[in-house]
């Protein structure tokens, strides 16, 4: 009996550790909050597109993220610095104190340092181009008759704030595969409206209240667990740091490619749990700066719907544009689903406690080239002309603000309405950001 006792207490182990490795997991967790590829969550417009009989598409608006970037200079330093613990895990691993894979610590040890990942500093990387390129190619495979031979007042393709926007911009419209201008960066236009608002700067953004709570959780017992679990696995003697564990996991999200689907070697320092960890800190970042954990959020949020009621007004007095494409950043984005309403939880996100099945969530939310479109349809139902509007996030239908996803104008309108006596003036209008 007792031998077979031994065997059964053994062999598991043994098993368990080459199943449990990185390389080599089907599946491993790939919610990276706001630096998620896009093709980690997209769906498909081309399969998910909601048709409804007797109706045609007559206009698109949308707005994007910025497709996948470079690090901040922050960031990036910080992660150059952090390149360098993989020599204490190569150490660690000779030493038989790593508890890592030792296929996984080959990767990270063999992984090619490209120098543009630290130099490139926000501009587009080469897969953010082809995230962009990508959405509006199967745009225009799924809307061929709307988007081709677009002539000049037909459009808006309107960047905003930064190089990376313009060039996102840009991609998108090599991928209409059209010759299109594209209008010159505005900064206080209808789509970032916070940019120019005084109080949000000084109550929000850059006020230190906004992340006190992601804060608190970076000192509760699940955040330290975290940090003590990587540094054991990895059998580092060196004590890391919160910015070392930030440079860590930016390592592993940011050379992770979601288009050619190729993991990165990264990860493998940290376990779904820690991913899990990480992932709150930044969601609870975005939900203060940019979401529900600050009322103004929501307002700004408004002013950027009354910009979608106006497009699909004028295209129903028949001088609308039949696509209009905004192009900018996570808190557009978030400020936006926050005024639909979307992600919204019941209890308030705190420091003190994560809840695991909250809705807010910034990898669906604002990964790169996080994009929400709405398309109006013209109809013609027994003899009668109305029209719809049909809402998508990352290319699949919203279902939850009309029934079946399909707005009927008129419930679209008033829905929407409101939204145009939105009073910002508590925003003191001051210089632009
Ligand atoms: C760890 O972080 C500290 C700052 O918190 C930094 O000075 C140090 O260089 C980092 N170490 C590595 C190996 O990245
Ligand atoms: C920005 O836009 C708002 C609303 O349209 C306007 O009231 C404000 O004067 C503008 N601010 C600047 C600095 O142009």
């Amino acid at each position: 009996m007792q031998s077979v006792f031994i065997f059964f207490i053994c062999l598991p182990v043994v098993i368990v550790n080459s199943l449990f490795c990185f390389w080599n997991s089907g599946c491993p967790y790939r919610h990276f909050s706001t630096k998620t590829p896009y093709n980690l969550v997209r769906g498909d417009i081309r399969d998910s597109v909601i048709k409804v009989k007797g109706c045609t598409a007559v206009s698109i608006w949308s707005l994007y993220r910025h497709g996948k970037r470079y690090p901040n200079k922050h960031s990036a330093h910080l992660m150059e610095n952090a390149v360098a613990i993989r020599n204490h895990i190569a150490d660690s691993f000779e030493n038989g104190k790593c508890s890592l894979c030792a296929q996984d610590v080959d990767n990270v040890i063999n992984w090619k340092v490209d120098h543009r990942l630290f130099k490139g500093i926000t501009e587009l990387t080469d897969e953010g181009y082809r995230e962009m390129y990508s959405i509006a190619n199967r745009l225009k495979a799924t809307f061929p008759d709307l988007l081709t031979n677009l002539k000049e007042n037909e459009f808006t393709f309107r960047p905003t704030a930064d190089d990376r926007m313009e060039e996102s911009a840009q991609a998108f419209v090599d991928g209409i595969g059209e010759r299109l201008s594209i209008e010159q960066l505005k900064v206080n236009d209808s789509i970032t409206p916070y940019t120019s608002c005084g109080k949000y700067g000084s109550e929000v953004k850059d006020n230190p209240k906004t992340f006190e709570e992601s804060s608190k959780y970076q000192k509760s017992s699940e955040y330290l667990a975290m940090k003590d679990r990587i540094q054991r696995r990895a059998g580092l003697d060196i004590k890391l740091t919160d910015d070392n564990v930030t440079a860590l996991y930016d390592l592993c999200r940011y050379t992770w490619s979601g288009i050619d689907s190729i993991a990165s070697p990264w990860c493998t320092v940290f376990t779904s749990e820690d991913l899990q960890v990480l992932e709150y800190v930044e969601d609870l970042n975005q939900y203060y700066k940019s979401g529900y954990g600050s009322p103004m959020n929501e307002l700004l949020g408004h002013i950027i719907l009354a910009d979608l009621l106006k497009s699909f007004q004028q295209v129903k007095n028949g001088n609308g544009k039949r696509i209009t494409a905004y192009f900018s950043e996570s808190t557009t984005i978030d400020m936006t689903l926050s005024a639909l309403g979307l992600f919204k939880d019941k209890d308030v996100l705190r420091g003190s406690q994560r809840n695991r099945d909250r809705k807010w969530r910034s990898f669906k939310q604002s990964s790169f080239s996080a994009n929400i479109m709405a398309v109006l349809s013209r109809c013609y139902l027994n003899g009668n002309e109305d029209y719809t509007v049909v809402f998508y996030l990352n290319e699949e239908p919203i279902k939850s603000i009309c029934l079946e996803g399909i707005c009927p104008w008129k419930e679209f309108e008033d829905k929407f309405k409101p939204f145009l006596d939105t009073n910002i003036d508590f925003c003191e209008f001051n210089a632009i950001r």
